[in-house]
């Protein structure tokens, strides 16, 4: 069995049907079909129900699907890795979503591109789940995000926990009635939460934050992005809650006010792929570290070596 019958084999379980399968591997349709008899009759099983339309697979085939995707994205990784290692490109790809702009991350890439001015960096936003995928497939060898997602293949390091803050329309009640706002003091004002899509997202991690406390908001308005929750606040839409690195966009329109719930945080999140030890990446995470001492910033002690 090669990795090429794995390739073969997750098409059609995908397709469910031979000519797309064999049209999606730009192959055709015969040699496709003698490759997946041939590996059934390697392993001495049988992968897909006979004579089923669209073709399904047996329970064996259902094992075998979830072990050859695991394969084939490990194979994708060692690639990558392998790449990275023999130095043939000496470059790094970063993901990460939107919010963290407002935070450190332009800092961050400015100190770091001065610290290797022969490495070549990019950028790509995109959500947290896109970053695993994107780290498992060698898109990107390192992403910043914000969801705890446990992945076998994928080294998470939550860097530091931020507070939540909450954006209020400048002139709303709420903005002086008190230093700090409680969550339940929101309840009565329309929520305005993003990003609408992927998911899970910091949408949820702040729907999350008023279910635990068995609140409920009077009404929820999900927009696509924290650019575009800010615009319907300042118009009296509504209210946001946003990371608190957001403070740093002053708006005229908009005021910022502190929740009282040391608890109210969402992570920033490191991750690359479990087996990456390259020393740009190390280099990364110890500039981070080292930025945030030299701001004095509170953060999560690193992981033990
Ligand atoms: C931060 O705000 O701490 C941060 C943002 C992006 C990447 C790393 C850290």
């Amino acid at each position: 069995m090669e990795l090429r019958h794995l390739r073969y084999f997750v098409a059609v379980a995908e397709e469910r049907n031979f000519t797309r399968a064999a049209e999606r591997l730009h192959i055709a349709q015969p040699p496709l079909s003698r490759q997946i008899q041939q590996l059934e009759d390697d392993l001495g099983v049988q992968l897909f129900e006979r004579h089923s339309r669209p073709l399904k697979l047996t329970d064996t085939g259902r094992f075998f699907y979830t072990h050859a995707l695991q394969l084939l994205a490990q194979t994708a990784e060692l690639q990558a890795m392998t790449k990275r290692v023999g130095k043939i490109e000496h470059k790094m790809s970063v993901g990460f979503v939107g919010s963290t702009l407002y935070g450190m991350l332009p800092r961050i890439i400015r100190r770091f591109r001065q610290m290797h001015a022969d490495l070549e960096l990019s950028l790509h936003e995109m959500s947290t789940m896109d970053q695993i995928k994107a780290l498992k497939e060698g898109r990107i060898d390192v992403g910043f995000g914000r969801i705890r997602h446990e992945d076998p293949s994928v080294r998470r390091v939550v860097l530091r926990e931020e507070r939540m803050i909450v954006a209020l329309p400048v002139g709303h009640p709420l903005a002086d009635a008190k230093p700090e706002l409680a969550l339940h003091d929101l309840v009565g004002e329309p929520l305005i939460i993003f990003p609408k899509a992927p998911r899970p997202s910091f949408a949820d991690q702040v729907l999350a934050a008023f279910h635990d406390r068995a609140l409920k908001p009077r009404r929820l308005h999900e927009v696509r992005e924290l650019q575009i929750a800010l615009g319907l606040v300042a118009m009296g839409e509504g209210i946001s809650v946003v990371p608190s690195s957001v403070y740093g966009l002053k708006r005229g329109d908009v005021t910022y006010k502190e929740l009282d719930d040391p608890k109210l945080v969402s992570p920033i999140i490191m991750s690359t792929r479990m087996l990456d030890e390259s020393a740009d990446l190390r280099s990364l995470r110890d500039m981070i570290y080292q930025l945030y001492e030299d701001e004095g910033m509170a953060y999560l002690p690193p992981p033990k070596e």
